[in-house]
């Protein structure tokens, strides 16, 4: 069976392409062989991207039948480590599902809301007036408090200390493109001692594995410490046969939870910032949005807003965090609509390619959250957060998160640009993030906000 036609080029100039210049490179692919084609990365099997919302949804629908996609997925082993979900299948990824799934339930994840609007309150009160800051660093510092939070039930302290430095090198370890092939490429996958990137790398995770396992054991070993958080209802969780998660699982998950779990969002708000202060029309309305709550506006009234949901909705389709969904690899021969895969085919459903549809989304490079509300798309048609049986874990969380620090720092700060500079989308790892970390300054606080100052001072 054929694969789809694709670029002729060599596998290797293909892979420095699409670590290079992802997105420009999707379009060029796009224009040139449309819905689907086959990408040839040097040292990956052929990969046929899917922007075609029909065949989206086929596959989706039968993610389990047909398809694999933690075996497609070596790629995170040496990131997140043997017991991942990211790299399960079947029934062992349907029943680790099922244990992590409670603390990222919807109705769980409205208990996350007013931590989420007190770490967004303290990390912007470190602002300060006309000096500039990098949206994405104080994006990063709030997800990364929220994921300590909702993770550990750990805010500041010693424990927090010690974690925080090590998982922030693991991720720098791959925050350029150049520094992202590392990924990439397993021959750079080697320890030559501490000084070495990949000997660094290892080093940190071993150090955060045994802070890991530290505090697992104290919180076996003294009940009283297991509170709300997600490891206490992991440590406590057990699967149908009553069995818990072994220790490797358990540390493995949390590796995947704190890393997935905070970059990508913290991405997604920093993009959400540099559109709000780059269209003064959509800051507006959104500002008349959230202030027709009045004033201290409930946290779950104000992640229902219709404008603030599609302005959310916007920025994650412009410039989608994660560019495809995980890749799905045919068990056996299969045919959907018409066309025939061999077994062993790896499919990608293409995100950017698919948010960028003229039919679907018409002028794709223009910021216009209005079209959200014009339209209502559907999960194969907007799929920032991918779909089927892989949909991603956090996205509850991840969505509440975005409307909340979005929602409490507008009404609060006046943040401009820092400068005019252009700002294109850079790789970083997996995700996709803006090129500077969206220069800002605040320069002063709303009127809300200093009601708020003076009523404390007075009490
Ligand atoms: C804006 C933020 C985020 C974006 C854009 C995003 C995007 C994605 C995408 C595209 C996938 C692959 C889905 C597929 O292939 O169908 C995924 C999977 C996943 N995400 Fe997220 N994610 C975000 C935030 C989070 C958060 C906050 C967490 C956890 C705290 C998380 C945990 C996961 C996990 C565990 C998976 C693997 C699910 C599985 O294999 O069954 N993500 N995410």
């Amino acid at each position: 069976m054929k694969l789809p036609d694709g670029p002729k080029t060599p596998s290797l100039f293909q892979l420095i392409n699409w670590i290079a210049r992802p997105f420009k490179y999707l379009e060029e692919c796009a224009a040139k062989y449309g819905d689907i084609y086959t990408m040839r990365l040097f040292g990956f099997p052929p990969i046929v991207f899917v922007a075609d919302p029909q065949l989206i949804k086929e596959i989706f629908s039968n993610d389990t039948k047909y398809f694999d996609v933690g075996r497609s997925n070596e790629i995170f082993r040496p990131l997140f480590g043997d017991n991942s979900i990211l790299l399960m299948d079947g029934s062992r990824h349907k029943k680790e599902r099922k244990l992590l799934m409670p603390p990222f339930h919807g109705e769980k994840v409205k208990s996350y809301a007013e931590a989420i609007v007190k770490i967004t309150e303290e990390v912007a009160s470190s602002w300060q007036v006309n000096k500039p800051f990098i949206a994405r660093d104080a994006t990063q510092e709030i997800t990364f408090k929220v994921i300590m939070q909702t993770v550990f039930g750990l805010s500041e302290g010693e424990k927090y200390q010690a974690i925080k430095p090590l998982l922030v090198e693991m991720l720098e370890a791959s925050a350029s493109p150049i520094k992202s092939t590392i990924i990439f490429f397993k021959f750079l996958q080697v320890d030559l001692g501490p000084w070495s990137p990949w000997g660094k790398y290892v080093s940190n995770r071993n150090k955060l594995y045994d802070l890991l396992q530290t505090e697992m054991d104290e919180r076996r070993s003294n009940p009283n410490k297991l509170g709300n958080d997600i490891l206490s209802l992991m440590l406590t969780a057990t699967d149908e046969d009553g069995q818990p998660m072994s220790d490797e699982q358990l540390k493995d998950e949390l590796m995947t939870l704190l890393s997935a779990g905070h970059e990508t969002t913290a991405t997604a708000l920093a993009w959400a910032f540099y559109w709000l202060e780059k269209i003064p029309q959509v800051k507006e309305k959104l500002l008349q949005e959230i202030e027709s709550l009045g004033e201290n506006p409930d946290p779950i009234a104000l992640s229902r807003l219709p404008y603030l949901t599609a302005f959310c909705q916007e920025t994650l389709r412009i410039y989608p965090v994660v560019l495809t969904a995980l890749a799905r690899v045919t068990k056996e021969d299969v045919e959907i609509m018409g066309r025939k895969f061999a077994a062993e085919t790896n499919l990608i459903p293409s995100i950017y390619s698919t948010h960028h549809r003229e039919d679907l989304y018409p002028n794709s490079k223009e910021f216009k959250p209005e079209r959200f509300l014009e339209r209502q798309y559907s999960s194969y048609e907007f799929l920032p957060f991918g779909g089927g049986a892989r949909l991603c874990l956090g996205y509850a969380l991840a969505t509440l998160e975005m409307k909340l620090v979005i929602a409490t720092i507008v009404s609060q700060y006046n943040l401009e640009l820092a400068d005019n500079k252009a700002i294109e989308p850079m790789r970083r790892g997996g995700t996709m993030t803006p090129s500077n970390g969206v220069p800002l300054v605040m320069t002063g606080l709303r009127e809300t906000k200093k009601a708020d100052l003076v009523a404390g001072q007075s009490k």
